[in-house]
């Protein structure tokens, strides 16, 4: 299969974060774009921002992938070459309270393009997996070929729907990239595009830039008594920007070359200590976040990082960004969106 000249990509969640900045590198590469999104995590916004980006406008779809129908109609309304399929819910915590919300959402929604996908003859699929599936037991630098685990709701969906995807590859039409992202931070260049999270955020980077700004009045450091160079957590931070640009890599990848089934870690490689990434900012930015050290956040590993090796090696695709550029670009995104 070859893409057609008028071929179109759809982007499920593609007004959420990392879809959205996705979608800007998909225009600016030359593929046509339709995003297919139910707003649930996103606002029409985003779509001006996309068309001042790329100079022109996506065709959107509002719609959910939980309803059949509402999925299956933008397959007659479209000729669509492949998807990447963002659309998912991404809190732990909610997860764990909601666990069915979940399942159905990411797993039946899953399920629902799929099956729209193959009845349109559709079998390009990249999808959005989650350094969380290597649980709580691996080494790192974490492989692809490890074991996997979950150990939260959200983080099962995901292994669930990775099984589904292998599951389904043994019929030889299917072409299926899993992608499983490490921790996406920063916003696009612009300060256009960037992460929204709704409330009081959970994860650090957002944590820490509305501490900086005094939307938040302290950063709490969840444990330093992890067996790591400082002792608090480490993890393997990727700008949103290079992770955008792996979906436009590994899509060309399997447009080039025949791909069954394959799953790719997206992250630096590097392992980034909480206290580094406050350090990191505060020089970058010339401010101080306040910050304290608190209890272990129940759940956490101490370190999680990616051997990115897989992806450079097949796809040559690799990070480019920095992490002054991610603390840099969190920082104008925040102070031009607070
Ligand atoms: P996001 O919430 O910003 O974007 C998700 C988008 O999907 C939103 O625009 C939302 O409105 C839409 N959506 C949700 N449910 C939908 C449904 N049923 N039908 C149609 N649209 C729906 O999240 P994100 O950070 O951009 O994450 C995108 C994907 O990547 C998710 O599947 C997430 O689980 C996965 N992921 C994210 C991270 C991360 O740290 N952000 C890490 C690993 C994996
Ligand atoms: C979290 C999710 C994980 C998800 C990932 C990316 C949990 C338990 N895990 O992982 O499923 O895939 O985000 O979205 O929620 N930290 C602080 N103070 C804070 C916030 C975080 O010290 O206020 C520390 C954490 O202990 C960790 C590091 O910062 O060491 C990164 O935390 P976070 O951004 O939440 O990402 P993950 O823990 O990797």
């Amino acid at each position: 299969m070859k893409i057609k000249q008028n071929s179109q990509i759809l982007v499920t969640g593609g007004l959420g974060y990392i879809g959205s900045h996705t979608v800007a590198e998909l225009i600016a590469t030359g593929y046509q774009v339709v995003i297919f999104d139910n707003l649930t995590n996103s606002h029409l916004g985003v779509l001006e921002n996309l068309e001042t980006i790329s100079g022109q406008r996506p065709q959107l779809v509002i719609g959910d992938v939980t309803s059949s129908s509402e999925i299956d109609q933008v397959f007659q309304d479209y000729e669509i070459d492949a998807v990447i399929h963002f659309a998912g819910l991404k809190s732990v915590s909610e997860s764990l309270a909601q666990p069915l919300k979940y399942f159905e959402n990411n797993v039946t929604g899953t399920i629902n393009l799929l099956k729209a996908m193959a009845a349109n003859n559709v079998y390009r699929h990249i999808f959005s997996s989650s350094a969380t599936v290597y649980g709580a037991h691996n080494e790192v630098p974490f492989k692809e070929e490890m074991s996997r685990g979950a150990t939260n709701p959200y983080g099962r969906s995901k292994l669930m729907v990775e099984d589904i995807l292998k599951d389904l590859s043994n019929d030889p039409n299917w072409e299926i990239i899993a992608l499983r992202y490490f921790n996406p931070v920063g916003a696009h260049p612009s300060s256009l595009l960037g992460e929204e999270p709704k409330g009081i955020p959970n994860n650090l980077m957002p944590y820490l830039v509305q501490t900086a700004s005094g939307r938040l009045k302290e950063l709490q450091v969840f444990g330093n008594d992890y067996d790591t160079k400082d002792g608090t957590g480490v993890r393997d931070y990727i700008h949103v920007v290079d992770l955008a640009k792996a979906h436009v890599a590994v899509l060309s990848y399997m447009i080039k070359k025949p791909v069954n089934f394959e799953v790719f870690n997206v992250g630096t490689g590097h392992g980034i200590s909480v206290l580094e990434m406050i350090d990191c900012f505060e020089k970058t930015n010339n401010i101080k976040v306040p910050f304290k050290i608190v209890e272990r956040r129940p759940g956490d590993v101490g370190e999680a990082f990616a051997d990115v090796a897989k992806i450079k090696d097949l796809v040559g695709w690799n990070a480019t960004h920095s992490l002054e550029d991610m603390c840099k670009d969190a920082w104008n995104w925040e102070q031009k969106n607070k």
